[in-house]
């Protein structure tokens, strides 16, 4: 069964072409970076704009890329941006009425835990799932592609939305993210200690507000405000504290989930949303589960920041299982 996705949830277009929720037959993402470098972050009339000027090109080239032969449409239609969403889910119920094909409405946040799944054999569940993005910071037991249990989230901050907001205060370019991963490579991850937020020892939540004003306090000065301008670090201090903030949230987001891990009693993780493409926690999580003898799921890049593939393989068991929408789907901001 071939499931095409369509993903326009914040600042990506995407469609993909997953055959029997697995197989990867195209995988398209049109990036806005570009368009919203200049204001700092994601502006949310622009980015609907920019979705509707790709998404015809963007869907036409996954179709192509996969062949034809789509047996359902599937959509993100909840949580995002309101206008980005409704492009995306207008378009799917387009196609899906056109072409007299089911309609699957998907949760952006459970597709970014399907994404482990992609291009595997088996799936993995049951294990523990964390979800990091621009938007969430989620931790659950997994006990399958539809079924997910809370254990934790963040009270204020997304780690996505931190790594961003460090970037801004540090002067680093947009976006934020992959900015930190860089820069951290030439700083130490010691150089500046900022205390990790644990929450209590048994809390699966996670808060990151704290750690971005003390990396403010730090650059700016006790008491600065986000406007308060300090130019004068060099280029090493910048690196310094980039991977010291950068340490001090990979040192949290490990530790909850191998510990999450160890309280439910299962001996597999998966992880994530476009965080879980930073390459420094990708090796802590690598030495850290292998160390305690866990299985690790670390999807490629490409699956880990926003896609459609995770939402075309994600659906094939809605299309399954029976959770097929009707035309009336709502876009849910
Ligand atoms: O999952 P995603 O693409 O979109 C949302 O659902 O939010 O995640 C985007 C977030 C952004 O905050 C971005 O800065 C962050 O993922 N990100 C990274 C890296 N690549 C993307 N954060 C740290 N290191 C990276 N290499
Ligand atoms: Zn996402």
């Amino acid at each position: 069964m071939k499931i095409l996705g369509i993903e326009t949830s914040c600042d990506e277009t995407c469609a993909a072409v997953v055959a029997d929720g697995r197989r990867v037959l195209s995988n398209v993402v049109a990036s806005q970076t570009d368009v919203h470098r200049k204001y700092g972050g994601v502006v949310p009339e622009i980015a609907s704009r920019a979705h509707l000027e790709a998404l015809v090109p963007v869907v036409g080239e996954a179709l192509e890329q996969a062949g034809a032969g789509i047996d359902a449409v599937a959509v993100v239609h909840r949580p995002g941006l309101i206008g980005s969403l409704l492009l995306g889910v207008t378009a799917a119920k387009t196609l899906a009425w056109l072409h007299d094909l089911p309609l699957v409405g998907i949760n952006h946040v459970e597709s970014h835990i399907y994404a482990a799944c992609l291009e595997r054999e088996a799936l993995p569940f049951p294990c523990v799932g964390l979800v990091v993005s621009g938007g969430h910071t989620s931790l659950y037991t997994c006990d399958g592609p539809r079924s997910q249990t809370l254990l934790g989230a963040t009270t204020d901050d997304a780690a996505g939305e931190a790594f961003d907001k460090v970037a801004s205060i540090l002067g680093l370019p947009y976006p934020g993210g992959p900015s930190i991963d860089s820069a951290s490579e030439r700083g130490s991850p010691k150089a500046v200690h900022f205390s990790r937020p644990w929450l209590g020892p048994d809390s699966f939540d996670f808060s990151f507000s704290g750690v971005k004003t003390a990396v403010l306090y730090h650059v700016r000065g006790y008491g600065a405000g986000a406007k308060t301008r300090r130019t004068d670090l060099t280029e090493q201090e910048i690196a310094d504290v980039a991977a010291s903030f950068q340490e001090c949230v990979v040192d949290v987001l490990v530790t909850k989930t191998l510990r999450a891990a160890e309280v439910c009693g299962l001996d597999r993780i998966i992880v994530g949303g476009g965080v879980a493409a930073n390459r420094r926690l990708r090796a802590r999580f690598e030495q850290e589960a292998a160390a305690a003898g866990l299985d690790l799921i670390l999807p490629p890049m490409p699956y880990c920041t926003d896609n459609a593939a995770m939402v075309a393989g994600l659906a094939y068991h809605y299309v399954q299982g029976g959770g097929v929408a009707g035309l009336d789907l709502e876009a849910r901001a």
